[in-house]
């Protein structure tokens, strides 16, 4: 004779009871109806439908119930299986069709709208004026040098023969660069690229360097802390200051064209001697005006300095003075472009709007 049934579960049984099938349905339908998303649907398909949910637990039970009981559990449970699944594939056809529609019309396209109304961009009109400079020297056969933003003091200042109280070097001029000691600077020209292209080099050489320089002027109309130089060096024997002054007109006359009248003015740098500045005749008033405020009634815009390199550069930086000579120049390039566009406010160059790009940053 068999023992007494110690794995008899009660409480398994209970699950077949038809009172719980029908609850188990109910509350399978009412939460598929429920479903407001696919997603809600979903999480409802796995609770009423999936491996755990009570009728799947209920089905697998009947498996243990006696023969004589396994018909009519079985033709119970199969339908509330079949009604679970007819909603499923209802509402699942239901929030499909919602779904479509919503994206027919979020996703609506009006092909009656107006093309092209992004802006295109512009490259700005001082990348174009620099890149204009350098296409003249590299097609002279100059080379073009680079050095530093953040420049050693001894070669901005140092190297190029600046006495030790120069005024420039002061605060009130130059960015140093913390801590005091640093011997660091923003370089306040390109100059100090002649240095490191005369070490680097040696000669003869002919260089251009084209970059942003530093000082601490006040940003206004007609000054920037930060601007743009084109530096020049030609060093080599029997150079002399006529091949200076045509490597400027020529670079006036590449940028502003054949009328362009400039003069040389007598003026001082450390490294440069003899010295002098390099004047444009004003655009604006071409000195007819006393009253005119691109140039101050006086008729001319200063462009930048220049001179023949003073021997005590040439000999800091090893070469031979009695045997080389050479030139050099330093130009502002902002003042370039404000002279070929008339832009009588500086700012308008770096504020970066688009609508000043568009206007002058334009080459064909
Ligand atoms: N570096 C000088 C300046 O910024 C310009 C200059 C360059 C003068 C080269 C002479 C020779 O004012």
């Amino acid at each position: 004779m068999s023992g007494p049934n110690t794995n008899y579960d009660p409480v398994e049984v209970a699950a077949l009871d038809p009172a719980a099938i029908e609850a188990a349905t109910t509350s399978a339908l009412s939460a598929i109806a429920a479903a407001a998303t696919l997603a809600e649907l979903k999480a409802a398909r796995v609770a009423h439908q999936g491996d755990r949910s009570p009728l799947a637990q209920a089905n697998r039970e009947i498996g243990a119930l006696p023969p004589s009981a396994k018909a009519a559990a079985g033709k119970l449970v199969g339908q509330a299986k079949g009604r679970v699944a007819a909603a499923l594939t209802e509402r699942q056809g239901q929030l499909e069709e919602e779904r479509d529609a919503r994206i027919l019309v979020e996703e609506a396209v009006d092909v009656t709208l107006p093309t092209g109304r992004r802006p295109l961009g512009r490259r700005h009109p001082l990348e174009l004026m620099s890149e204009r400079i350098a296409d003249l020297f590299v097609g002279m056969g100059w080379e073009i040098a680079e050095g530093p933003e953040v420049e050693a003091e001894w070669f901005n200042f140092d190297a190029l023969n600046f006495d030790a109280d120069h005024p420039a070097r002061q605060m009130q001029d130059t960015f140093y660069v913390d801590p005091p000691d640093s011997g660091l600077v923003l370089r306040t020209h390109t100059s100090p690229v002649q240095a490191r292209a005369l070490l680097e080099r040696g000669v003869p050489l002919a260089i251009a360097c084209i970059g942003r320089v530093f000082r601490t002027d006040e940003l206004d109309a007609t000054h920037m802390p930060a601007f743009h130089q084109v530096e020049g060096l030609c060093v080599d024997e029997g150079i002399t200051m006529a091949h200076l002054k045509g490597t400027l007109d020529t670079l006036a006359t590449h940028l502003f064209g054949d009328g362009i009248t400039t003069r040389l003015r007598p003026s001082y740098f450390p490294f440069t001697e003899p010295s002098a500045e390099m004047d444009l005749r004003c655009f604006a008033c071409r000195g007819s005006d006393p009253g005119c405020r691109a140039c101050k009634g006086t008729g001319w815009i200063e462009w930048g300095g220049c001179g023949m390199v003073n021997r005590n550069v040439l000999t800091a930086c090893g070469i031979d003075a009695d045997r080389y000579t050479g030139f050099a120049f330093g130009m502002g390039i902002d003042r370039a472009l404000q002279f070929r566009t008339g832009v009588s406010d500086m700012r308008d160059m770096i504020e970066g709007d688009v609508r000043f790009d568009a206007q002058f940053g334009m080459e064909i």
